[in-house]
């Protein structure tokens, strides 16, 4: 199966472009990592040929240099295997790496100031830093080039690889959207039309309510919508609400004309950190949750900060079990950044692993860290327990399998066991859609930021850790 291309970086090589001193290697290096994608960074491969820069720039002059520049650039392009590439800060100034970049590759601008940029390199010997007054007339020349070049800008590694998947997090990220709202139909949980943020859409615009939480997916509800869209093929959706929402208006956008764009603005924590991360969309049936849908990519997933300050703290507990779990994958404490920070941390982890697996044919599988006990457990309370308390007690059981220390869980959601019949989990969770023949196939940790995924182990310690999460 060939990986889809775009939006985005997809199935494309992810190219950084920006002046000298931006961090492009560095970034570059930390978001391929992250990605797991190759990385060729332009400069060194050319010293790796070549030699030293400055003797090149030296003895064959700044000509010869460019030319070189933009046959390794080609040669990059070329390659088949999607990587992350850092580009040498004048490599935009060739016509024929600015036209290959359009065809072949995602272009992100690394931003920097001058003030910074000259810190950095003043004294690194580079041919075109020698000078404070013309490094700064060259970085004048070159912003209004990148800006052209480039289809999105970050300013370090979460920020290149949200914008490699077009994810926006800002605050005032919604006005934006409306702004451009023109010509779309918006799709909303029908309770958020009279919260403060609630924005005055453009003259026009069909507004479709959906029922708020878990009703909005079912075939019902899209059908619906089938019939009302009344979209042409070139028409978007602009989704609005939290996960249950998103999910619906997705796959109604995936389906309507056998698929039509659309744009996410997640409203809950769990939809700006989860759900409208990765294009996964669908609906529930009788038999369980998300058994019929599709892979639809949001052309944009427009994530603002500021449409939490309404969300009840219930809600806001859904989606830290998330955080946690993000945190836990990553090896880095996500639920201790201020929320903002938190928020684009975990958005720009999950848009990482998506850029590696997107069909969830192997590492995309780490997302179900503590999910798969926490489907059992939904599943025989006749998902009367909420989602996120369910995964904060599947955390636990998959860090207790793994040996590994819970006390963040524990001090972070505080989940209590649940009351629900033992053997009604125990045979959901040998129903579990990842499951092969009956046996549940884990996500457990060597270590935070390390972990597998796809582990059996033996019946009686699943059954313990599962048992230890259900109150007698
Ligand atoms: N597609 C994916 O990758 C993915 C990932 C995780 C979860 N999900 C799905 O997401 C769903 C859960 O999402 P959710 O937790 O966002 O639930 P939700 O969409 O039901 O929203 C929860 C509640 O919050 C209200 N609400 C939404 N935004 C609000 C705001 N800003 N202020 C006040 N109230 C607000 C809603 O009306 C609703 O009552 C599940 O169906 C789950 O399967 C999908």
């Amino acid at each position: 199966v060939v990986a889809p291309i775009g939006p985005g970086a997809l199935g494309r090589h992810l190219a950084l472009v920006g002046f000298m001193g931006a961090g492009k290697s560095t970034v570059g290096h930390g978001a391929a990592r992250l990605a797991e994608r190759p990385f060729v960074d332009t400069d060194a491969e050319i010293e790796r040929l070549r030699g030293p820069i400055p003797a090149l720039f030296e003895q064959r002059g700044e000509g010869e240099f460019r030319r070189l520049e933009e046959a390794v650039v080609a040669e990059a392009l070329a390659r088949d295997e999607p990587a992350v590439l850092a580009l040498g800060g004048g490599a935009v100034l060739s016509e024929r790496t600015r036209a290959l970049l359009r065809r072949r590759a995602f272009a992100v601008h690394l931003l920097v100031d001058v003030d910074t940029a000259w810190a950095r390199v003043r004294r690194s010997g580079r041919p075109l830093a020698q000078d404070e007054e013309s490094f700064r007339r060259l970085f004048a020349e070159r912003e209004a080039l990148y800006g052209e070049v480039a289809d999105g800008e970050a300013d370090d590694v979460d920020g290149v690889l949200a914008s490699a998947l077009c994810v926006h997090v800002r605050r005032g990220a919604l006005a934006a959207v409306v702004g451009a709202a023109k010509g779309a139909a918006v799709v909303a949980d029908e309770r958020l039309a009279g919260l403060s943020w609630w924005p005055e859409w453009p003259e026009g615009v069909a507004v479709h309510a959906l029922p708020s939480g878990e009703p909005a997916k079912s075939l019902a509800v899209v059908g619906r919508l089938w019939d009302e869209l009344g979209l042409g093929r070139d028409g978007r959706i602009v989704a609005v609400g939290g996960g249950t929402t998103l999910d619906a208006a997705g796959f109604t956008a995936a389906t309507y004309l056998r698929g039509v764009d659309w744009i996410a603005v997640p409203t809950t924590l769990v939809g700006q950190v989860d759900a409208a991360i990765g294009g996964k969309t669908g609906i529930d049936l009788a038999k369980g949750k998300n058994l019929v849908g599709a892979f639809h990519l949001p052309a944009e997933v427009a994530v603002d900060p500021d449409l939490l300050a309404t969300l009840p703290e219930r809600e806001r507990r859904q989606g830290m079990a998330e955080v946690v779990k993000t945190g836990l994958l990553a090896g880095r404490p996500l639920w201790e950044l201020p929320e903002e920070e938190m928020v684009r941390a975990c958005a720009a982890f999950k848009c990482a692993i998506v850029l590696s697996d997107p069909h969830e044919r192997g590492r995309r599988a780490i997302l179900n860290l503590g999910h798969t006990f926490a489907h059992a457990l939904e599943a025989a309370s006749e998902y009367e327990l909420p989602h996120g308390d369910a995964v904060a007690l599947g955390l636990l059981a998959a860090l207790r399998l793994s040996g590994q220390p819970t006390d963040v869980v524990e001090e972070v959601l505080a989940p209590r066991p649940v009351e629900v019949d033992r053997e009604a989990a125990w045979a959901a969770l040998g129903r579990d859609k990842k499951g092969r023949a009956g046996r549940p196939r884990l996500v457990l940790l060597r270590a935070p930021g390390d972990p597998e995924w796809g582990v059996e182990r033996p019946e009686a310690e699943t059954r313990a850790a599962l048992d230890e999460l259900i109150a007698s």
